[in-house]
């Protein structure tokens, strides 16, 4: 009955872990989280204001199928104000999150067997909205000893052994590693993608204002205009400014290919909510609140250090977004109790949460096997408790 693109791919495995979780919560359990790829902070007030706003002045009806002008413009605005880009309404493209807006671009982008380059460890959703639209992905793999970022050499080698890339994908800062590509590494790249001129890069800057000193956010697409017209911008309100059930996420690219986005778009899901769209022109008018962005630094400072402590974890600074990516294969082939052996990231994710009621997404569904991922979107005091249980169940 099922079509053979469905059966190709996966239920996202982070959401799975919640879901789980949740459930064991609601049944009475004390799971502390370090699951959920979202802010534990409040949507800012003057957001909800412009939505309800917009809510009573009766804004509940269909707008333009790629978003309104308000949000358009106030996103070219945006882009101009933090990106140092130009960009016009009509380059515009406001989806129903940002992972709504990769699903647009690879559908807009791929014919059958074309591939796209993606940095492993990646983000759950690209290998499969990559065969969702009949493409091919091509992994590109890192380590933490090379801070999870691929180099020219690297890129340049895989575009000599693959003749049909369409696309490379650039996540920083990434999920789930932390990463954030410095401006010289970007470049690096670029010089690489010089000599490829038809492929394009699909720069997802969804945590572009969470990035931690000395590190800085860039985009490939600033080098210059060949560059810009080359990259396609995937940034939304869902992380900067806890908005993640708002659903509100954009692209910048060509009008050619916002045009082929809307057309999709106006074939599918219609437009994003009206009243979110409201709520998301006060969202980009202005920074995200500065206070959310230290707490995530400090907390990143201090998840590492605890994390260094648990035998057999190895884990590097988070640059940027907000995870925690150790390396935990120090711990395989280890007994935790007396018939129960850890031999994978997925062994240690399940021990964990059954016996010390702590909630990780292990790296399998991130293309790396030997980590976990810990998103610190939750209190000071539950990190410390977490590690602290983690301690209690794991052999010295
Ligand atoms: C790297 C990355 N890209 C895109 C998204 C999608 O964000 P949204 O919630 O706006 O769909 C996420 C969300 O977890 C993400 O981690």
């Amino acid at each position: 009955m099922l079509s053979e693109r469905i059966n190709r791919i996966q239920p996202s495995p982070t959401l799975a872990i919640s879901a789980k979780s949740k459930a064991m919560r609601a049944a009475g359990e004390n799971v502390i989280s370090f699951d959920v790829g979202e802010p534990d902070f409040d949507t800012p007030e003057r957001i909800k204001e412009a939505c309800i706003q917009a809510l009573r002045d009766g804004d509940t009806k269909y707008t333009a199928a790629a978003g309104t002008p308000a949000l358009r413009e106030a996103i070219c605005k945006k882009l101009q104000r933090e990106n140092k880009l130009q960009y016009s309404a009509d380059q515009i493209v406001v989806s129903c999150g940002g992972k709504h807006s990769l699903y647009n671009i690879f559908q807009s982008i791929l014919n059958a067997g074309d591939e796209v380059i993606i940095p492993a460890p990646y983000w759950v959703s690209y290998p499969d909205q990559v065969l969702l639209a009949d493409g091919v992905p091509v992994f590109l793999p890192t380590t933490q000893e090379d801070g999870f970022k691929i180099s020219a050499q690297q890129l340049d080698d895989c575009l000599k052994n693959h003749t049909r890339v369409k696309a490379l994908v650039l996540n920083s800062p990434s999920n789930p590693t932390g990463a954030v590509y410095s401006p010289d590494a970007l470049r690096e790249l670029c010089e690489v993608l010089e000599n490829y001129p038809n492929v394009l890069v699909i720069s997802d800057e969804i945590y572009e204002h969470m990035v931690y000193a000395p590190h800085q956010q860039w985009s490939v697409a600033r080098f210059s205009e060949d560059f810009q017209r080359r990259t396609i911008l995937v940034q939304g309100c869902s992380k900067s400014h806890s908005m993640t059930g708002w659903r509100i996420g954009w692209t910048a690219s060509t009008k050619e290919l916002a045009s082929a986005m809307g057309k999709l778009q106006s074939q599918s899901t219609s437009n994003p909510t009206s009243f979110a769209q409201a709520g998301a022109v006060a969202a980009v008018g202005s920074a995200p609140d500065a206070a959310m962005m230290a707490e995530f630094e400090k907390r990143g400072k201090v998840i590492r250090e605890l994390l260094n402590d648990v035998p057999g974890f190895e884990c590097a600074r988070p640059e940027g977004a907000f995870y925690a990516f150790p390396k935990v294969s120090g711990i395989f082939g280890k007994m935790v109790d007396k018939d129960l052996q850890i031999n994978t990231a997925d062994d240690l994710a399940a021990y964990l949460l059954r016996v010390a009621k702590v909630a990780i997404v292990p790296g399998e569904g991130f293309g790396a096997p030997d980590h976990v991922r810990f998103s610190y979107a939750t209190s000071m005091a539950q990190i410390k408790e977490g590690i602290n249980r983690i301690l209690q169940v794991l052999p010295e």
